[in-house]
C-alpha cells in the first residue's frame, strides 16, 4: 500500500499517482515557445498534422449533429465504425470481429491507457524500448507498474534490436510496447525483428501493445499490422487512431482491437472513464475511414516531400546526422558533437535563433545527445527553421 505520508502536496491533498506524473520535455518547449516574446518563430516541436481535416469529413459530423445523432453511443462504439476499422485492418493483414474485438475511444491515448489497466498487474513490468514516447512512461506508471526502458541501438539509427528486448522480459512483465512508426525516431520495425519480440511475447504468456497511430504515413513498403505478422494475434493488442492520418488530432478518435476477453474487459474500465468516444466524431470517423481518400494521400506526398527536403538540409550540415525516418513525421537528429545538452540546445535554439524543436532526452536516457525535428510544418517555414538550425550549428552551437 502507498502511504498518504508519501505524497508531497503542500497546498491540496494529491494523490501519489497525481504526483508521480512529469511533464513532458515536449510540453515543456511549446509552454517555453508560448512564454517567448518572439513573433517569428518556427515550429519544429509539433507533433500534429498542419492541415485541417478533410472538407468531406467535417461535413460529415456536421450532418451528424443536425441530425441529433448527439448522444451516448454504446460503450465499444458504433457497430458501423467497428467495422470501418476491422476493414481497414484487413487491409493491414489484420483479422478481426468488430463486434467482440473492438473498442472506440477517446484517442490512441485512452487506447493505451485502457490496455495498460487492462492486463497490467500492479508491480509488474512493461518493457519500452528507448527512445520512447514519454507518455508510455505515466501510463504505466498509473497502472502501478514500473517502465523498463530498453535502448536501441543509435549507430543503427535506433532500428528494432528484437534481443535486449527479449531479455528484459521475464515473469513480471506484463506488456512490451512497440511503436511503428516510431515517434520520435521514425523508423519502421522490420518484419523479423517484430516477430521475434511477438513470438518472445507469446512464450511469457504476456501481450505486445502495438501502438500504429502513424501506420497511415510510411514513406517505404514496410508493412505495418503487426497483429497480422504470425499466428499469435492473441497476443497483440493493436491501438490506432485518425489523429495522424487524417488530421484529426482534436476529434479525440481512436481504436483498441485484441482478443475478445481483453477487449471485453477494456470495455468495463472505459465504461467508467469517458462511457463512450463522441459521437460526433464517431460519425467523422465513419467518413474518414470509408470515404474518399484523396486527401490523404495528397498529406501523405507533402509529408513525404517535406521529409526530403530536412534530410536532404541535414546531411549538408556538418557534425549533425539523422537516419532518414521511413514513418511519422520527425527527425531525431544527433547532435552529441555540439558539447551541450539537448535541452541546453533546444532552449539556445528558442531564445537566440527563433526556433522550437524537443530535447532528446525527452525521450528516454538514450535520447540525450539528439534533437527531435518535426516536420509537420510548411516547406517555407521549414526552409527558414533549417537555415537558422544551420547557422546555429556553423557558428559552434550553445555560446
Ligand atoms: C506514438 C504516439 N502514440 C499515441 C499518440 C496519441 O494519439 P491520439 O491523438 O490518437 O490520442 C501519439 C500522439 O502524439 C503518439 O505520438
Amino acid at each position: 500500500m502507498v502511504s498518504r505520508q508519501a505524497t508531497d502536496a503542500p497546498d491540496a491533498r494529491l494523490s501519489s499517482r497525481a504526483t508521480s506524473v512529469e511533464r513532458s520535455s515536449i510540453r515543456l518547449m511549446f509552454d517555453l515557445a508560448q512564454e517567448s516574446d518572439r513573433d517569428d518563430l518556427v515550429h519544429l516541436e509539433i507533433g500534429e498534422p498542419d492541415f485541417d481535416t478533410p472538407d468531406h469529413i467535417i461535413a460529415a459530423a456536421s450532418d451528424a449533429a443536425t441530425a441529433g445523432k448527439t448522444h451516448y453511443t454504446s460503450n465499444a462504439g458504433l457497430l458501423e465504425l467497428r467495422e470501418a476499422i476491422a476493414d481497414d485492418m484487413a487491409q493491414d493483414g489484420v483479422t478481426v470481429d468488430p463486434r467482440s474485438e473492438i473498442l472506440v475511444t477517446t484517442g490512441a491515448m485512452e487506447a493505451l491507457h485502457l490496455a495498460m489497466l487492462t492486463v497490467v498487474y500492479p508491480g509488474d513490468d512493461v518493457v519500452v524500448p528507448t527512445p520512447l514516447w514519454p507518455n508510455y512512461r505515466t501510463q504505466v506508471k498509473l497502472a502501478d507498474a514500473t517502465p523498463v526502458e530498453v535502448p536501441l541501438p543509435p549507430e543503427k539509427g535506433f532500428e528494432l534490436d528484437p534481443d535486449p528486448i527479449i531479455d528484459a522480459m521475464s515473469d513480471e512483465t506484463a506488456a512490451v510496447v512497440l511503436t511503428s512508426p516510431s515517434n520520435p525516431t521514425g523508423r519502421v520495425y522490420e518484419r523479423d525483428a517484430v516477430t521475434d519480440v511477438v513470438k518472445a511475447a507469446v512464450e511469457h504468456d504476456t501481450y505486445v501493445i502495438a501502438d500504429e497511430v502513424y501506420k497511415g504515413l510510411v514513406y517505404g513498403d514496410q508493412p505495418t499490422g503487426i497483429a497480422g505478422y504470425v499466428d499469435a494475434s492473441d497476443h497483440v493488442l493493436t491501438v490506432s487512431s485518425c489523429s495522424k492520418t487524417y488530421a484529426m488530432t482534436g476529434w479525440r478518435l481512436g481504436w483498441l482491437a485484441g482478443p475478445t476477453a481483453i477487449v471485453e474487459a477494456a470495455t468495463k474500465l472505459h465504461e467508467s472513464t469517458t462511457a463512450c468516444a463522441p459521437s460526433i466524431s464517431q460519425h467523422a470517423a465513419i467518413a474518414a475511414l470509408t470515404g474518399p481518400q484523396g486527401d490523404v494521400e495528397s498529406m501523405h506526398e507533402a509529408f513525404r516531400k517535406r521529409r526530403n527536403y530536412v534530410i536532404d538540409r541535414l546531411d549538408e550540415i556538418p557534425g549533425v546526422s539523422c537516419a532518414t525516418p521511413e514513418g511519422a513525421f520527425y527527425a531525431f537528429v544527433d547532435v552529441s558533437s555540439l558539447d551541450a545538452s539537448s535541452l541546453e540546445i533546444a532552449k539556445e535554439l528558442l531564445y537566440e535563433w527563433g526556433v522550437v524543436t524537443t530535447p532528446g532526452s525527452g525521450f528516454g536516457s538514450v535520447g540525450e545527445g539528439f534533437l527531435r525535428l518535426s516536420f509537420a510544418n510548411g516547406l517555407e517555414r521549414l526552409e527558414v527553421g533549417l537555415d537558422r538550425f544551420e547557422a546555429f550549428v556553423r557558428e559552434g552551437g550553445v555560446k
